[in-house]
């Protein structure tokens, strides 16, 4: 008995002292994320790992975890709050729960008339004030990545705004993405996304709203009759660490991982629309959904009923981000 005790006794002190011994060596950088590796987030996460264990000559190792491999959507933030993983990208529609709901003005209708207008915010004073709402959450925001606009997706033709009338539709955990389908009449259902592709293949929900990507790489095609290309609402991600674990790293290596994701988000950034283009091709290529275009009327009448979301969430995303965000677009040379 005695000799199980200390058997069991020295195992525990091993186990505990090999990841010291271990993190003196090599630092672990594990990144878990949602999506498929064959997507702008998934490659995006494959190459910053490749330069980053490079930049650093293999002092940092990382390890990306695609597909909620370890975890959906809701525990995978808890996660990174407790330290058990140092890096995520989630989109920017789940900050809402974690109290940072003024990244929902992502979520807005039609907020991003274009991709120069997004850049500006991101890449401003804009995307740097909503990374400080982070920190107090024990969150550094590192980079914005693109996924794309997004195209909404039923068993039924949707043609003109009321054809959403009465659909189930699932969403990300976002208050905005709440008020946009219930401002068109369906009835949202808040769902992680590895959830999805089954919800809506034993009809718990009856569509979505998706960039191609993730609709293609989800299988969400197979289980989706119709679907038109609104590109309604853009989605994108946030690249964030545990800032516990980012503020403790030497100097040098916290440099070249900053180098490793500068570079890595321009490469991210830089195939996103190709990776959506693609998915959407072999989507149509697969015959199962029909993807519909919307004439310039139809678009018209969709923002329409749209644009009333800004007003009606301005008090949750705050008014003056909203018009920070339409002087950016001002700026650009776009009418609103
Ligand atoms: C979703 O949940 O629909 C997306 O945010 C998934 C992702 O990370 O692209």
């Amino acid at each position: 008995m005695k000799l199980v005790t200390l058997l069991c006794a020295a195992a525990v002190g091993c186990m505990m002292s090999a990841p010291v011994a271990f993190a003196q060596d090599q630092i672990l950088i594990k990144f878990s994320h949602v999506v498929a590796q064959d997507t702008p987030k998934g490659k995006g996460a494959e190459k910053f790992k490749e330069l980053a264990e490079k930049a650093t000559g293999g002092k940092v190792k990382v390890e990306v975890y695609p597909n909620s491999q370890l975890y959906k959507d809701k525990e995978e933030l808890e996660a990174l709050q407790l330290g058990a993983v140092q890096m995520l990208a989630p989109s920017l529609a789940k900050f809402g729960p974690l109290g940072a709901k003024e990244f929902e003005v992502f979520d807005l209708p039609y907020i991003f008339p274009n991709k120069t207008v997004l850049r500006r915010v991101t890449e401003g004073p804009i995307g740097k004030q909503l990374f400080q709402k982070l920190e107090s959450k024990g969150i550094v925001g590192l980079a914005y990545w693109d996924n794309g606009f997004k195209i909404m997706s039923a068993n039924k033709p949707l043609i003109k705004p009321e054809d959403m009338k009465g659909q189930k539709m699932r969403i990300q955990s976002s208050k905005v993405l709440d008020a946009q389908m219930r401002t068109l009449g369906a009835l949202p259902q808040v769902m992680a996304f590895s959830e999805v592709y089954q919800a809506l293949q034993t009809g718990v929900v009856d569509g979505t709203e998706n960039p191609p990507s993730n609709m293609y790489t989800q299988k969400m095609h197979e289980v989706q009759k119709h679907a038109t290309i609104t590109e309604h609402g853009y989605l994108g991600y946030a690249v964030i660490v545990n800032k516990k674990f980012w503020d403790g790293l030497p100097a040098d290596i916290r440099t070249a991982l900053d180098g490793a994701m500068k570079e890595a988000t321009a490469y991210a950034n830089d195939i996103a629309q190709n990776e959506n283009d693609v998915a959407m091709a072999q989507m149509k290529a697969s015959g199962k959904t029909q993807f519909r275009e919307q004439t310039p009327e139809e678009r018209a009448a969709w923002m329409k009923a749209l644009m009333p979301v800004h007003k009606d969430t301005e008090s949750r995303v705050g008014k003056d981000l909203i018009e920070a965000i339409n002087k950016e677009a001002a700026a650009a040379g776009v009418k609103m």
